[in-house]
């Protein structure tokens, strides 16, 4: 907010500590919080130990920083917009003007719009991979965890000025998968019903069948028994067959790996998801081998084939580590067949090389930890500069409160089923007190709103912890839910509409009331914020922080009267203020994939 200040008043900070042959380090600001004032602090403390160091201390450190502070706080003089300077305890405190401070925050936000809190360019390309189910099953619930974590994460490095690719790694192979072909083809084939939804959904119920057909069982009379290895037996020369490039088993695989896609797209679009690349985990099972030989050659894996073993990497051995940590990594069978382990090393080179990514971000569920630890430190020994940056953003279950899911049982709460019911009880409820809604509006606001609760409790839990989903408390108007939210969006606006327009420009000199004080002061924290969570990868920051600010924007709006004010440059200032108020909240709940309607 006071840039142009800040730089006047670093300018001459440097330029007394040069004449003075001051070693000074860089300057760090942070905000004060408001005391009466807001202000911002820097110290120098490292400068006074850098000169220690040089040998041209002679005093204790955190006396010479007072001193420095002292000295450079006489060069300052005064700056407009800034109330006074204090030197205390080896820091400089800038206090500003606090109807300074207010309308500026407030002018930036209604200048920007949109825009308020994106981050400077970063030069730096991220890549955020999410919302990958496995293919030839359906979408459910917990797939709505990497889903909204990635999008999220994706919104906010974007907004935080990283130059952000989406993509998605489907595993679309694998036994599995094979499963339900085979199961499709003997005992289905031409049965499938239509419907993006239906199709996945039948093929998880053929799933679960032939889990259990190929189970051995309790008591099992000899023919039960060699019927099931028949069909095993077929189910695995499936597989080789389409290892092979089999023109029928692949047909089949890709006519049923597209239904699958089609339900995945309309989910993504659905939430308002564009994924720029799509990886599939098919189209690296070549070039992983290709890497092995390289791995090989390279002396970073050991063959054991020779010895009817199989290819591996002893991680700990070659980072010189004596406690076992990331352990010993298989990267080729004794089949020669290659594994997801390996697949990824194929993956992460194509996302390097072909993408040219700097950072590399993995939103994947917490089974698969020791999985990308491993990932990454082979990356790190094979050399590429960027595992260094290669983070897995891992995350835990949702169950409901009936209990686990299990997709190989066909036990699984879908997730269209969830966001269906979600909107259907919003539109029950909207129809009781209809209102403001117009009537054609009322599905699509719905839908907002229903996806938005969905969203935000999962955003809202820490990743790391399991997520028991509890419908009628996501679709609270009160507590931590996205509609709380969404409603504290809702009456900004209906203040907004009543009043007809924003004035122009507002002074802010009359005494703040406390709820305008912490109002402003959680509005200049939104860039702040950006960056914290992009910093630290983790949506969790700002969908606490859209929750606060809903939170006082409730409190101001039961509060403090805007409209009904009789001092006409009170009602400016506060009519600004509501308005810049709901573009935050607006930019915060779209860093959070959740839609910002203006009625509900
Ligand atoms: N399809 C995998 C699964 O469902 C997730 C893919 C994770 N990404 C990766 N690069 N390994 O478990």
């Amino acid at each position: 907010m006071f840039q142009k200040e800040q730089q006047a008043i670093e300018a001459k900070i440097r330029a007394y500590c040069a004449q003075n042959d001051i070693p000074l380090s860089t300057l760090k600001w942070s905000p004060i919080p408001f005391s009466g004032e807001w202000g911002i602090s820097t110290s120098f403390f490292q400068t006074a130990a850098d000169e220690a160091r040089a040998g041209r201390g002679g005093k204790p450190v955190p006396q010479r920083a007072q001193e420095i502070a002292e000295q450079v706080k006489s060069q300052i003089g005064n700056v407009e917009g800034i109330s006074h300077v204090e030197a205390v305890k080896g820091y400089l405190n800038l206090y500003f003007l606090t109807s300074e401070y207010a309308r500026r925050v407030v002018d930036e936000i209604l200048a920007s719009r949109a825009d308020f809190g994106r981050g400077p360019v970063k030069n730096e390309r991220v890549m955020v991979e999410y919302a990958q189910p496995n293919t030839h099953h359906s979408f459910h619930i917990g797939h709505a965890r990497t889903t909204l974590l990635g999008e999220s994460l994706a919104r906010i490095m974007e907004f935080a000025g990283f130059d952000t690719i989406r993509a998605s790694y489907p595993g679309d192979i694998g036994l599995g998968v094979i499963t339900i072909l085979w199961a499709y083809d003997k005992f289905y084939k031409g049965q499938e019903p239509q419907g993006v939804h239906e199709r996945g959904q039948w093929l998880l119920k053929i799933y679960a069948e032939a889990t259990a057909m190929l189970e051995p069982k309790e008591n099992e009379t000899p023919e039960e028994k060699a019927r099931r290895e028949a069909c095993d037996t077929e189910r695995r020369e499936m597989y080789r067959k389409w290892d092979a490039g089999d023109k029928y088993v692949r047909d089949l695989w890709l006519e049923t790996r597209e239904w699958s896609l089609e339900e995945l797209r309309d989910i993504l679009s659905m939430l308002d998801i564009k994924i720029d690349v799509w990886f599939y985990e098919s189209e690296v099972d070549e070039p992983s081998k290709a890497i092995v030989e390289e791995l090989l050659q390279r002396g970073i894996a050991e063959d054991e084939r020779p010895q009817g073993g199989p290819v591996i990497i002893k991680i700990d051995e070659k980072l010189g580590l004596t406690k076992e940590k990331y352990r010993t990594a298989v990267i080729l069978r004794s089949d020669g067949t290659s594994l997801y382990l390996t697949k990824d090393l194929a993956l992460a080179k194509v996302k390097f090389k072909q993408y040219h990514v700097d950072r590399s971000i993995y939103v994947v569920d917490f089974r698969q930890n020791l999985h990308f630890q491993q990932a990454f430190k082979i990356l790190e020994l094979w050399g590429f500069p960027q595992a260094a940056k290669c983070y897995h953003l891992s995350y835990g279950y949702i169950t409901l409160p009936e209990g686990a899911m299990s997709a190989r049982r066909g036990r699984v709460v879908l997730f269209k089923d969830v966001a269906d019911e979600a909107v259907k009880r919003v539109l029950a409820v909207e129809s009781e007190k209809s209102g403001d809604i117009p009537e054609g509006e009322r599905e699509k606001i719905a839908a907002q709103i229903g996806l938005g609760a969905l969203a935000y409790s999962i955003l809202s839990v820490d990743n790391n912890k399991d997520i028991v989903f509890d419908m009628d408390a996501a679709l609270s108007f009160d507590g931590r839910t996205g509609p709380y939210i969404q409603n504290a969006h809702v009456r900004a606006n209906s203040i907004l509409k009543k009043a007809g327009a924003v004035p122009e420009k507002a002074d802010f000199s009359d005494t703040l009331d406390p709820h305008e004080i912490q109002l402003i002061d959680l509005l200049s924290r939104f860039p702040g914020t950006v960056e914290q969570a992009a910093n630290e990868y983790r949506p969790l920051v700002m969908a606490a922080y859209a929750h606060d600010l809903a939170n006082v924007f409730h409190s101001f709006y039961h509060a403090v009267p805007v409209l009904q004010t009789d001092d006409p440059k009170i009602r400016d200032a506060r009519l600004r203020l509501v308005a810049a108020a709901k573009q935050v909240i607006a930019n915060a709940l779209r860093l959070l994939d959740i839609q910002a309607p203006d009625v509900m």
